[in-house]
């Protein structure tokens, strides 16, 4: 087993992460429309002079994920993917790699359309401590209309180099287990047919609904059924569990048998933290902080820097006890150095989101970052890193 010491890499603030910042001041009334301004940075930025906002395609650090059970494997243009919750629609998903993503996970999407929470604002910034507070609550358009968009958009997003993931949820408020597994069923064999990799996601902590995750029971009949499903299919797309941060050791594990038993191709690990839980992470916010956001009866997650040291150590113990399963790093992820980190620690690609709210061109800032722990540890790129 490697063991790592884990380092929350620092870095400096540099004129746009000002720029941002100043941002973040100025729209501090209205949350939501400053982080759903973030597709339109995405969309404008190869027009702006001097950003360097362009999809790379060069070879240094392209990535493919190969699978020991043959599911097709995954092709990323570099190891960094938007991770689920900041394109929810699947509109314009190649925009994603003018700002230097590799790959991206859309959604989460149910199987019909959802509001989510109806409480405003749903998100908050936590400008201290550099994280988000979010209680969105699956608002999406349904699966159905999600797929079809990433369906049109898929050949284009190779192109620029994009893998694209779909993740899915069970729709909140079924009473039913019948009926709640085969909403979720429903909701895959949709997803199936257009993504690269479907993220099944099991630790959404701001719908009110008890999580999957933590019922080991139908989460195996969900996970045996989606793998049912998957290995009747010519093509045989890979599978990941999106798991909570907040898991003790005993969840974990149960967890981590089951999905192994299944032969669930991957993780992600992991999801927000549960707000209500603020205490178990590093961060000067206090519960207290965030009083408008407990509006809704205690839902919501918790994302960004604080959650950094408690994933890599979840990640750690994964890669130990699961070595087979492939490993999808989130959780506080805004240095190139971490992921280099992580990469060294095992994991196949890291995801991240946060990092998009306070770093300028946060993907292209990391891939750079990357790129020199690569060169600085003796690897001209990335194949030479795993000895292709
Ligand atoms: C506003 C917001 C919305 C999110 N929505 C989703 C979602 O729909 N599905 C999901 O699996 N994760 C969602 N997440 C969680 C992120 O995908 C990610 O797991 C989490 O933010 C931790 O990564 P980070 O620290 O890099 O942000 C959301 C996060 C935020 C901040």
């Amino acid at each position: 087993m490697v063991n790592f010491k884990c380092i929350n890499h620092e870095y400096y603030l540099l004129k746009g992460d000002k720029i941002l910042a100043l941002i973040r001041r100025i729209f501090h009334k209205y949350p939501e429309f400053r982080h759903n301004s973030f597709k339109y940075a995405a969309r404008f930025a190869p027009w702006i002079p001097f950003l360097g906002a362009r999809a790379d395609l060069s070879k240094n650090l392209k990535r493919v994920i190969t699978f020991p059970d043959h599911s097709n494997s995954l092709y990323l243009g570099n190891p960094i993917i938007l991770a689920a919750g900041a394109n929810k629609t699947a509109k314009r998903i190649m925009d994603y790699s003018n700002i230097g993503f590799g790959g991206i996970c859309v959604g989460t999407a149910t199987r019909h359309f959802r509001e989510g929470n109806t409480h405003r604002p749903r998100i908050g910034f936590l400008e201290h401590d550099r994280a988000i507070h979010n209680s969105m609550g699956l608002n999406n358009e349904g699966i159905e209309v999600i797929s079809k968009r990433v369906d049109d958009q898929l050949i284009q997003a190779h192109k620029k180099g994009l893998c694209v993931g779909v993740s899915i949820a069970e729709t909140p408020g079924l009473t039913d287990p019948d009926e709640k597994l085969k909403d979720i069923i429903e909701s895959f064999s949709i997803a199936y047919k257009s993504a690269d990799y479907i993220e099944i996601n099991v630790s959404c902590p701001n719908t009110g609904e008890d999580r999957i995750d933590l019922d080991t029971n139908f989460a195996e009949k969900v996970f045996s059924q989606i793998m049912e499903f998957r290995n009747t299919r010519g093509l045989r797309k890979a599978v990941y569990a999106k798991l909570s941060p907040d898991l003790s050791e005993r969840q974990l594990m149960v967890m981590m048998d089951m999905l192994v038993r299944n032969g669930v191709n991957g993780v992600v690990l992991g999801n927000t933290f549960p707000t209500a839980q603020i205490s178990a992470l590093p961060m000067r916010a206090q519960y207290e902080d965030l009083i408008p956001l407990r509006a809704d009866g205690n839902k919501g997650g918790l994302s960004g820097r604080p959650l950094y040291e408690n994933m890599f150590w979840t990640v750690s113990y994964v890669k130990k006890h699961y070595p087979s399963i492939s490993i999808m790093a989130c959780g506080g992820i805004d240095h190139g150095y971490k992921i280099y980190d992580l990469l060294k620690l095992g994991v196949d690609a890291v995801q991240c989101y946060s990092v998009v709210a306070f770093r300028w061109m946060a993907a292209h800032a990391m891939r750079k970052e990357l790129q020199e722990a690569l060169i600085a540890n003796g690897y001209k790129n990335l194949s030479d890193f795993y000895g292709e």
